[in-house]
């Protein structure tokens, strides 16, 4: 099977309607890729591996050159699904030129098909002038976890007057700049029917609405890895649960010493 391609996911919507929901789940690892691969039209490796992996406080920190590795590990890891790989904090909001370099290296050092980016307007002139010279580009408005310190937290957004129009205005002035699919993240239900309704790309959900054209979650948190997470998770697994009680069994056979037991051991040849 030819691995999806960027085109592939624009055509889901050509109709103005997308028929089969488009399934899109990050993934920051080979052996994850590998896993969830067949299970996915669209890899995106998140800058939320900041937190996810790395223990860091918030995405800002994250780096290209990190972006850049897991990215690589996730195309080794796959062969059916299409990779996106976020573009951190810092490496594209000072001019087209420096993003288009950026993304540029992203894409050379991993194998990756395309980027996202964070921001609407104010990142049209971006996505127009990468996606015009070979970078397809997926935008990413709403809440955009890379602005929390302008927006002073992560709550659910389009709540306030003209929120609602700022939002579908950003994702407009994304699909008109190029962007192939425009990720809409923690908005009330009928900003995310509206933009849904109103882009002729595909728009992909987290904590927006059945009703997108896709929808993404952290795999992490879908897999429950993690205690705390925001509403709009749902935890299909427990994975911490599978982990914690599997390291628990091999701490107490080691302290016990029947690990490790005859299977496991090397004898010499009998002579
Ligand atoms: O970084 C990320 O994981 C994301 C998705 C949640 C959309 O941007
Ligand atoms: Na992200």
């Amino acid at each position: 099977m030819r691995r999806l391609t960027v085109p592939k996911i624009r055509a889901r919507k050509a109709d103005g309607n997308t028929a089969e929901p488009i399934v899109m789940l990050t993934a920051y690892t080979a052996r994850q890729a590998q896993l969830l691969d067949p299970h996915c039209d669209i890899l995106l490796v998140g800058d939320s591996l900041g937190q996810v992996i790395y223990g860091l406080p918030s995405t800002i920190p994250v780096t290209l050159e990190m972006m850049a590795n897991h990215a690589a590990a996730v195309v080794r890891g796959s062969y059916h699904a299409v990779v996106v790989v976020d573009m951190p904090f810092g490496a594209y909001e000072a001019s087209p030129q420096h993003a288009f370099e950026a993304a540029a290296h992203l894409l050379k050092a991993s194998g990756a098909a395309a980027v996202k980016l964070e921001g609407g307007e104010a990142m049209a002139e971006t996505v127009a002038f990468l996606s015009q010279r070979g970078i397809p580009v997926m935008g990413h408005v709403g809440l955009t976890p890379q602005a929390v310190n302008v927006l002073g937290g992560y709550a659910a957004r389009g709540r306030d007057d003209g929120e609602a129009d700022k939002i579908i205005g950003d994702a407009t002035a994304l699909e008109e700049a190029g962007a192939f699919a425009v990720v809409v993240e923690g908005v009330v239900e009928p900003i995310a029917v509206a933009v849904t309704r109103s882009l002729a790309c595909p728009v992909i959900g987290i904590g927006a609405s059945a009703q997108c054209d896709g929808q993404v979650l952290v795999t992490e948190d879908m897999l429950g890895m993690f205690e705390r997470v925001p509403r709009f998770v749902k935890r299909y697994g427990d994975i911490a649960a599978t982990i914690s009680e599997t390291a628990e069994r091999y701490a107490t056979e080691v302290r016990a010493r029947s690990f490790p037991g005859p299977d496991q051991l090397y004898q010499p040849k009998d002579d």
